[in-house]
């Protein structure tokens, strides 16, 4: 029989998952549980937030109860999102998110576009800015999944900026000068970039960027002919003011940049990416949204929008939970303390094992620094990144804990990883790290029965 190869487009979805994807894909076959599977991994990596999931359950039940199936909602609805749940987001994106004056503007239902979840809404929008073999920049480290979502299907680049780290304050910093650097470089080398994208609140950092960086790079990108893509999907929750630092949405900037009548461009090339996944909790409804001025953009996207929509049922449970403020104002004032709580927790666990961490403003994620633990290991002085993915692998293995890796976030700097510390209860979350230490300190391993 003529063995059959696949065609050559086909070809490129072929590849091998990268090692933390198939790692991921075993530890969820066979998970940590304390009573029925106490050998199991622990999953300290993936970044989903469960501590407030009770409370999410009930109003969705309230919702459920109030607004119950029927036959319409087993119909089409409009793929890039149903008139009455553009209103509703309409309004909350106008309140929260952007936290915008009615006087200065009112954020149009025209405006949205909402797919299956903010990586399907990174990957259509990069298509829509970029010709397969172009760049977005993204500041590193980064959300792992960025490039895969810019690449996979339609080729874009990934052009990483990598944050110089200031040893002094413990930060990973984004400078003008290095993204100006940056896009010199770029170009000295024939590349095109036609995209920058910003995870503000940062993952995996915690970071949130000052105003007025984020205003000028808003500026420079036009000056640049570059969008700006800026990734808010933890946008609400912020848990940790280091220094009274205020998170300000990219969309308030533009309208207030709009209604000052100062700038010298229209903001069409700004563009907010949301999610329902991170700030509401809703990972597994696969809800993402796109808010931009750019009619281009919005054409381009509404034609992929039959790919990659979201059902009539989830749009209509989401319609509803916006109309109730009252109970998502209260959902993330109790998220919120429980983000607090647990990272308190979490943190002064570190603190005791004495292992280093960047102090996050907000999200679910803490970025620690593991290098002491990989030297005494690995009984070396100084570490690469070959020694970090050892290490890695034998976290996985030996210690039955999965934390990803710095490089796959494209950290430069070795010894640096992932950590969620909203999948569990604090207390598994610091089982993890004792399982690592005693690793690495007692050589002990975790036994499978
Ligand atoms: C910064 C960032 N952007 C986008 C996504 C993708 O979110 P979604 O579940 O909506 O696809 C994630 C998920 O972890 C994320 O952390």
């Amino acid at each position: 029989m003529t063995k059959r190869s696949a065609p050559p487009l086909a070809n490129r979805f072929t590849a091998e998952d990268p090692l933390f994807v198939q790692a991921i894909g075993k530890a969820f076959s066979d998970l940590y549980n304390a009573t029925s599977n106490p050998t199991g991994y622990i999953n300290i990596g993936v970044a989903e937030n469960t501590l407030t999931a009770d409370l999410m359950t009930e109003y969705i039940q309230t919702i459920n109860k109030d607004h119950p199936v029927q036959t319409t909602d087993l119909n089409y609805t409009d793929f890039a999102g149903a008139p009455q749940f553009r209103t509703q987001l309409a309004k909350f994106f106008q309140k929260r998110l952007f936290a915008l004056s009615n006087e200065v503007a009112t954020v149009d239902p025209n405006n949205f576009m909402v797919f299956n979840g903010a990586g399907s809404i990174i990957e259509s929008l990069s298509s829509s800015v970029c010709e397969s073999g172009n760049y977005i920049m993204i500041p590193a480290p980064q959300y792992l999944a960025f490039e895969n979502d810019l690449n996979r299907r339609f080729g874009c680049n990934m052009l990483p900026l990598y944050m110089p780290y200031n040893k002094e304050a413990n930060e990973f910093q984004l400078n003008k000068r290095d993204i100006q650097a940056c896009l010199d470089q770029a170009k000295s080398e024939g590349k095109k970039v036609r995209g920058f994208l910003l995870c503000n609140p940062n993952n995996p950092t915690g970071d949130i960027y000052p105003r007025e960086l984020v205003e000028w790079i808003i500026d420079w990108c036009s000056e640049n002919s570059i969008h700006f893509i800026s990734d808010e999907v933890y946008g609400l929750s912020i848990f940790n003011k280091r220094n009274g630092e205020e998170f300000v949405s990219a969309g308030r900037i533009a309208h207030e940049g709009i209604a000052s009548g100062n700038a010298s461009h229209d903001y069409t090339h700004v563009h907010i990416v949301y999610s329902f996944s991170k700030d509401i909790t809703l990972n597994g409804f696969r809800v993402g949204v796109l808010y931009t001025l750019n009619q281009d953009v919005l054409n381009f996207m509404r034609g992929n929008s039959y790919f990659q929509g979201v059902s009539s049922h989830t749009q209509k449970l989401l319609t509803h939970l916006l109309e109730r403020d009252d109970l998502l104002g209260n959902f993330l004032l109790e998220n919120n303390k429980n983000l607090t709580h647990s990272y308190n927790q979490v943190a002064s666990a570190l603190d005791e094992f004495k292992i280093k961490y960047v102090v996050p403003s907000a999200g679910v994620l803490m970025w620690v620094d593991l290098s002491e633990l990989i030297k005494k290991k690995l009984n070396k002085d100084t570490i690469d990144q070959q020694d970090e993915i050892t290490f890695w692998q034998g976290c996985f293995d030996e210690a039955r804990v999965y934390i990803p890796a710095g490089q796959f976030f494209k950290c430069n700097v070795p010894g640096w990883f992932r950590v969620c510390f909203t999948t569990y209860s604090a207390d598994i979350t610091t089982l993890a790290f004792q399982r690592i230490l005693n690793w690495v300190e007692k050589n002990e391993r975790i036994i499978v029965n």
